[in-house]
């Protein structure tokens, strides 16, 4: 059974928070740990620090278990961009060579690949699709088709890079699908797992994905600024080195030895000095939650206030987005039948906290909240629709 208290989850005590796809309350075992660091670091500097030297091997562990994978596929970064700016520079990339992305991408999976153009490289973009059938009125983003994406590969498709799931409409993609069409075809598969990681399974070596990059804040409701990476040994052998510094060599505090002599393993990325106090509360976060509950019943708990949320909410009032069940994700969009730029704001006077994207309101619960409380939310829609 999922912990659902107020104890655990304070934010409960102020609102009803639906944003997780946004910026998540941190959870309470993430600021103790991270306080508790912080307080270390204030005492006494370096003097303080010796109990917490092993905190980034433990993240590097952690994370692992959690894709199912090594933990030398794992690197610590601050947020998704950087995980996606040290691949995309880094890519043995030759002119003439193309990438396919989508055109409804978040900037951070966006321009590190367009930046790559002048490097003479093509990116070409995923239309806009209606994955549903049912959505051909709808001008928001959907989705994309595999159909297209079949047409859009050629002999130089090096990298696909999409989001695990979509930032606006909260469309998943099949990633069992989407690795295999990549392994037939020698692709690098890099996901964006900003809206997944902690809310969907993610098991990248399972897949044939190359790389994943997360942002930590949402999902995974860790600190602002903290980020992660997986990639697979062989994507990382490909990857020449964008950013060094004091750590990235294996001579690791000989910082006299200017040997070259980087890490092999995720290490590889963590070029400098990192936010342990990040790490700590990631760590804790990983002990507490994510490593508790398998990602499995955390995405069938979410599904299910979801589904709570749906079965009363007036669908004449909103246009909710339904996807097959592996399409689905921790997003709900509904799109208010009637344009109302001050519904979000409403909403939060009922102590409700949603964000809009697109025109899309994004109804993004975790697990620790109660069927009630889906309930009420939707009554509260409900009643503040067409106000506007
Ligand atoms: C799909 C997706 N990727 C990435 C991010 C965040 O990117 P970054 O960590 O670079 O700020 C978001 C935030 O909304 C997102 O929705």
């Amino acid at each position: 059974m999922f912990d659902k208290s107020e104890e655990a989850f304070p934010a409960k005590k102020n609102s009803l928070f639906l944003a997780h796809c946004a910026i998540s309350p941190m959870a309470l075992q993430a600021k103790d740990a991270a306080r508790d660091f912080l307080e270390a670091m204030a005492e006494g500097g370096i003097s303080g620090l010796p109990p917490y030297f092993n905190l980034l091997p433990r993240f590097h562990r952690k994370c692992a278990e959690l894709f199912h994978t090594d933990a030398a596929n794992i690197s610590a970064t601050h947020n998704t961009a950087e995980g996606m700016c040290l691949l995309a520079n880094g890519y043995p990339f030759e002119p003439g060579d193309e990438i396919i992305s989508y055109v409804h991408e978040f900037p951070s999976n966006h321009y590190p690949w367009r930046l790559q153009e002048r490097r003479g490289v093509k990116l070409l973009l995923l239309g806009d699709t209606d994955p549903l059938g049912s959505l051909s009125a709808v001008t928001a983003p959907r989705g994309w088709s595999m159909a297209e994406l079949e047409e859009k590969v050629s002999p130089r498709t090096r990298i696909i890079a999409l989001s695990h799931v979509q930032f606006t409409s909260g469309y998943a993609a099949d990633l069992m699908e989407l690795g295999g069409f990549c392994r037939e075809r020698g692709i690098d598969l890099v996901i964006d797992g900003a809206q997944s990681v902690g809310v969907l399974p993610l098991y990248p070596d399972e897949y044939n994905v190359a790389a994943v990059a997360v942002s930590c804040w949402k999902w995974l409701m860790g600190p602002f600024g903290s980020g992660l990476l997986y990639t697979s040994e062989e994507f990382r052998d490909k990857i020449e080195l964008t950013m060094v510094g004091s750590s990235s060599m294996q001579q690791g505090l000989e910082y006299l030895d200017h040997s070259w002599n980087p890490h092999v393993d995720g290490r590889k990325f963590e070029y400098s000095t990192l936010a342990w106090e990040h790490l700590a509360a990631l760590n804790g976060l990983f002990d507490s939650l994510f490593l508790r509950y398998s990602m499995e019943g955390i995405r069938e708990e979410v599904f299910e206030l979801q589904d709570v949320f749906l079965a009363h909410l007036d669908q004449d009032l909103y246009t909710p987005l339904l996807f097959a069940d592996e399409h689905r994700s921790g997003i709900l969009a509904v799109l208010p039948r009637d344009a109302d730029a001050l519904l979000v704001e409403r909403l939060a006077r009922h102590g409700i906290v949603v964000t809009e994207r697109s025109g899309y309101i994004r109804i993004a619960p975790h697990f620790y909240l109660s069927p009630g409380d889906m309930k009420m939310a939707a009554e509260c829609f409900n009643e503040e629709a067409g106000k506007g």
